[in-house]
């Protein structure tokens, strides 16, 4: 891979826009379902900011009127094997006091991130704290976690795109993608 080509011929689609937001309707309806009171959603930076927008773009169809903040969340560095430690680059900034909560990321690989998050948000007293993943690679679990929602089931290849980076790269592309 020629690192300076800004071609994608070397990504295979996984899953494309259509079916991205497709699913994401549906995921939203689930939500609604759930019966959250005064909803607060934590998309988990970077990965989850497309995600993260769309979602709540669909959420408001689906009825709901959450409030949104950010955690910024870094466990990757540049390569492809997480280092196995999770480290917070910005906490949320709302109050979550007896709130219910749904954290969002891009992708449940290890659980680390996802349940490093859970116990934050816990211990800054939320009342419920829910869990909303696009894609689920369950292969490489090392903790015991599972997302309330999920999008899609991954396969143990590592994606991109979507939100989703190699060292930085493909965050912008509007599908999930391998690459070749
Ligand atoms: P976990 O802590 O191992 O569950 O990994 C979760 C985080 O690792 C996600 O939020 C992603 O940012 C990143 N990640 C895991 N797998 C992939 C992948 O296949 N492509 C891109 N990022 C990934
Ligand atoms: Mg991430």
């Amino acid at each position: 891979m020629n690192s300076d080509d800004p071609s994608t011929a070397h990504i295979e689609i996984l899953l494309d826009a259509r079916q991205i937001a497709l699913r994401i309707e549906q995921l939203a309806k689930e939500i609604a379902e759930a019966r959250f009171s005064e909803l607060l959603v934590i998309p988990i930076l970077k990965g989850s900011f497309m995600f993260g927008a769309d979602l709540l773009r669909a959420l408001h169809t689906a009825g709901l009127k959450p409030e949104v903040d950010f955690i910024f969340l870094s466990s990757y560095g540049t390569g492809t094997q997480s280092s196995g430690r999770v480290e917070v680059l910005r906490e949320p900034e709302a109050g979550m006091k007896g709130r219910d909560v749904l954290i969002l990321d891009d992708i449940l690989e290890s659980g680390r991130t996802l349940a490093f998050a859970k116990d934050l948000i816990a211990a800054r007293g939320a009342n419920r704290v829910s869990t909303c993943v696009l894609l689920d690679k369950p292969v490489e679990r090392a903790v015991d976690i599972c997302a309330d929602f999920r999008g899609f089931d991954c396969p143990d290849v590592f994606v991109v795109g979507y939100g989703m980076d190699i060292a930085h790269r493909y965050r912008e592309l509007p599908y999930v993608g391998r690459i070749m």
